[in-house]
C-alpha cells in the first residue's frame, strides 16, 4: 500500500526520495530584516530530518510592501542570499529538497499604507482600502518575482514556488471577488489570469528551462465571485502549455465562509480532493494535494487511486516534524497528532515562531 508514497517521483528535472511535501508555512522566525535565523535553519533542517521529500519554505515577499507580516523571511535583496545557505546545507545533508515560495501579500500586506491590491478593498473593517496597482506596476513587480526566483537559484533553492493561492495578490488577480479590473488585467479569466501567467513567464526566463517551477493555487475560492473549480483547471492547463512542472491544489480566500478559509478547522478532509481528481485528469505534469491529510491510509489511497501525485501537509508537521519517517521507519502509522485547532499560528504573532501549542500539554 505505501510503495507509492515512498517511492521516488520527478517535479520536472529534480527527484525526489517520496511523494511527502512540506507545504509551504509560514514559521515566522525570520529576523526583523527578513533574513533566515539560525532558529528556521533548525526547523528546515529538523524537518529534512523527518523524511518529508519536498519541503516548501514559508512565503517570503518579493517586495518590500507585499510583506505580509513580522518575522515573515524576504527574497527581495541579495543579502538573503548568504543567510539562506546554512538553512539549504543542512536540509541537502539530511537528504532532503527545498523550494523557495515567492509571494506578495497585496491588499493583506503588513503596512495598510502601502498595500496594493488588483482593486481597492479592505482587508478587514479597521484597514484603509489598498490601492490599485497601475500596469506599469504590474510590469515591475512580475520582474521583482523574477529577480526572487534568480535569488533562490543562485543561493541553491532546488525550486521555486509561486504563491498564487489564499487571496495573496496573485490570486487577487484571478478571483473576481477582488479583481474589478476593466483593464487588460480584469473581467475576463484571460485576463484575470494574465498576471499569473506573466510572472510564470518572467521566473522561467530568469531561471532556465531546468529549474523546477511550481504554482500554489486555489482549486475554489469558495466565494460567490471567486475562482470556480472550472476555471482553476483552465488556468493551471494554461500553466502547463507554458511549462510549469507541478500544481499545488489548495483553496479558500480569507473572506470565505469560516468553514471554507484557507487553513480550516473543519469540514471533512481531504478537503480538495474532487477538484484534484479533475485537475489530475486535466493534466499530466504531477498534482499536488493540501488540506486535511493527516492519515496514512489517507494519503496513499490519494495517490495509489490516482487523485494526486504526491500528498502535502503543514501542520500535522509542525506538531510532528518527523511524521513522514514515523511512517516509514518506525511501524507506527497512527495518525498525525495534529488536531488542526490552530493554535500554532499564537506563538507566530508573538514572535516566537510556529509552535504546536497542544503538544507540550498531551505528551507530559
Ligand atoms: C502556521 C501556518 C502558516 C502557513 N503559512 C503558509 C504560507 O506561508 N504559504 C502558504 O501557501 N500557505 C501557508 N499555510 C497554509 C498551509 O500551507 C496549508 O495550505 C493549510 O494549512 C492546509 O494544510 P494542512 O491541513 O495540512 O495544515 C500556513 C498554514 C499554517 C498553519
Amino acid at each position: 500500500m505505501d510503495q507509492k508514497l515512498f517511492s521516488p517521483i520527478k517535479i520536472g528535472t529534480l527527484t525526489l526520495r517520496n511523494r511527502t511535501v512540506r507545504s509551504a508555512t509560514h514559521e515566522g522566525l525570520a529576523d526583523e530584516s527578513g533574513f533566515y535565523t539560525a532558529a528556521l535553519t533548525n526547523i528546515l533542517r529538523q524537518l529534512a530530518e523527518g523524511g518529508v521529500g519536498l519541503l516548501i519554505s514559508g512565503h517570503a515577499f518579493v517586495s518590500p510592501e507585499g510583506r505580509a507580516g513580522r518575522f515573515q523571511a524576504a527574497a527581495d535583496r541579495d543579502e538573503c542570499i548568504e543567510h539562506w545557505k546554512p538553512a539549504l546545507d543542512a536540509v541537502h545533508r539530511a537528504g532532503g529538497a527545498i523550494a523557495l515560495q515567492l509571494a506578495h501579500a497585496g491588499g493583506n500586506a503588513a503596512d495598510p499604507a502601502s498595500a496594493i491590491g488588483p482593486s481597492p478593498y479592505a482587508a478587514s473593517p479597521n484597514r484603509p482600502e489598498c490601492r490599485e496597482m497601475t500596469e506599469d506596476e504590474i510590469h515591475a513587480l512580475t520582474k521583482k518575482f523574477a529577480d526572487a526566483a534568480t535569488r533562490a537559484k543562485r543561493a541553491g533553492f532546488d525550486a521555486v514556488q509561486i504563491h498564487a493561492a489564499h487571496g495573496y495578490l496573485l490570486s487577487e488577480f484571478l478571483s473576481g471577488s477582488y479583481n474589478r479590473r476593466r483593464d487588460f488585467y480584469g473581467e475576463t479569466l484571460a485576463n484575470r489570469s494574465r498576471f499569473l501567467l506573466e510572472v510564470y513567464d518572467a521566473v522561467r526566463k530568469a531561471v532556465g528551462p531546468e529549474f523546477p517551477i511550481l504554482v500554489k493555487i486555489n482549486s475554489n475560492d469558495f466565494t460567490d465571485d471567486g475562482l470556480s473549480t472550472e476555471e482553476c483547471v483552465a488556468v493551471c492547463r494554461k500553466l502547463e502549455a507554458r511549462g510549469i512542472d507541478a500544481i499545488e491544489l489548495s483553496g479558500g480566500l480569507p473572506i470565505a465562509p469560516s468553514e471554507y478559509v484557507p487553513v480550516r478547522k473543519a469540514g471533512e478532509p481531504p478537503y480538495y480532493m474532487a477538484a484534484a481528481t479533475k485537475l489530475n485528469a486535466a493534466l499530466s505534469i504531477p498534482i499536488i494535494l493540501v488540506g486535511g491529510i493527516g492519515r496514512f491510509e489517507t494519503a496513499c489511497h490519494l495517490l495509489n487511486s490516482n487523485h494526486c501525485d504526491l500528498v502535502s501537509f503543514s501542520r500535522p508537521l509542525i506538531r510532528e516534524p518527523g511524521l513522514i519517517a514515523r511512517w516509514q521507519n518506525s511501524g507506527d502509522r497512527t495518525p498525525a497528532k495534529c488536531i488542526r485547532c490552530n493554535g500554532c499560528f499564537r506563538p507566530i504573532l508573538l514572535g516566537r515562531g510556529f509552535r504546536c501549542i497542544k503538544e507540550s500539554r498531551s505528551e507530559m
